[in-house]
């Protein structure tokens, strides 16, 4: 059964009648443009097919009352007195709420059930998902017009600064304005974005290592502390604006550390426009491998299970490219693979993986799927 009729059905057993609106907003999985969001630069990400999804009505009293399937658990609160309370689930609408209301938004509460088929914690940024989710419930009930861009940054701000996570704006940008069978290059410094189809007869498979990485905050903040010093060194506002030409001339001036942290984001935006432009699944596929490379060797936000996940997937048949996708140090990698053998690769991959770590894989064929919508 899909996931909108359990939540539509849950509801009705729930309220005793079908909910008002049905919202769902994806999670993604970036093709590349790796740790180049918080330096103002270049990524190209996809909604995936897998979902936050909420069934909701509104709520006069100003309450928000929202049931978890995944956690069977229920949380209340008053949209006029938000509170942060300690790591919770029921942070993320509440962080929504706040940030919303911050920007001047008028907000009416709802209940409703809330179920999502994004694995979570495993780099397919189920939160932003879950926030864009609670944000599209919010528009719905409350009557505000949907600006997919101001959304997203308003949802990255909850994040950051209700939930305490400092990321950049990929993953909410892309939860909110993704379009079916595209994936979307997003400027991070202006948010524009521009669609883009991915190379004829090919799809994207996710490997998801099954290893977790505690400290993934610190090691990302470390990261971008690192970015904004090289920033400081070229006297430019943020990587993005320093070209590979000035960072060959200059980079002998940096620590050795710093410069290879600046290398990896400069020479990824050339990869990740690159990668917009080009219609060839051969080079598309050698610029996932090589930003594979630099994440490992220059970034070195990999771990060991990626490295060898995406060693297992290089060589397999209709295998184009294979990367780390998301922050890294643990999650899931991403392939580009030839439509017609995309389940014999999953297949194969899985198979050897498990071979070399013992772990067992989980691996989604995924389609391009739509942005935060009222469906
Ligand atoms: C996480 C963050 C994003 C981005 C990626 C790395 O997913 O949430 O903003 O920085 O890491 O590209």
């Amino acid at each position: 059964m899909s996931l909108k009729k359990t939540i539509a059905d849950k509801f009705k057993h729930r309220f005793g009648v079908p909910p008002t609106f049905v919202v769902r907003a994806p999670g993604r999985v970036n093709l590349i443009g790796e740790h180049t969001d918080y330096n103002d630069g270049f990524v190209l990400p996809m909604a995936i097919d897998r979902a936050t999804w909420i069934a909701l009505r509104p709520r006069s009293d100003g309450h928000v009352v929202l049931h978890s399937l995944d956690h069977d658990e229920t949380i209340e609160f008053s949209v006029n007195d938000l509170r942060k309370d300690a790591k919770h689930w029921g942070e993320y609408p509440k962080g929504v709420a706040w940030a919303l209301r911050e920007a001047g938004h008028v907000l009416r509460g709802w209940e409703g059930v809330v179920a999502c088929n994004v694995p979570m914690g495993a780099g397919l940024s189920s939160s932003a998902s879950f926030e864009l989710a609670a944000a599209r419930a919010f528009a719905a009930v409350s009557g505000f017009a949907w600006d997919a861009v101001a959304i997203a940054r308003l949802c990255q701000r909850a994040e950051n600064r209700w939930v305490g996570v400092n990321c950049g704006i990929m993953d909410q940008m892309i939860s909110a304005a993704g379009r079916a069978g595209h994936t979307l290059l997003i400027d991070c410094r202006s948010l524009a974005t521009q669609l883009v189809l991915l190379p004829a007869g090919t799809v994207v498979v996710v490997l998801d290592t099954a290893t977790r990485r505690g400290l993934v905050d610190s090691a990302y903040n470390e990261r971008r502390a690192q970015c904004e010093a090289a920033a400081r060194f070229f006297g430019v506002k943020a990587l993005r604006d320093v070209k590979p030409k000035q960072f060959a001339a200059q980079a002998d001036q940096l620590d050795e550390v710093t410069r290879r942290r600046a290398r990896h984001v400069i020479s990824e935006n050339e990869r990740t426009l690159r990668a917009a432009e080009t219609r060839d699944a051969v080079e598309l596929g050698q610029l996932m491998n090589a930003s594979h490379d630099s994440l490992r060797d220059d970034f070195e936000v990999t771990n060991k299970e990626l490295n060898v996940m995406v060693e297992c997937a290089r060589p397999a048949e209709g295998c184009f490219g294979a990367r780390m996708t998301g922050a890294g140090f643990g999650g899931c990698a991403v392939a580009l693979v030839r439509a017609d053998v995309a389940e014999k690769f999953g297949n194969a991959v899985a198979g050897s993986y498990h071979k070399a770590t013992g772990l067992t894989p989980k691996v989604y064929v995924c389609q391009p799927s739509n942005g935060a919508k009222v469906v």
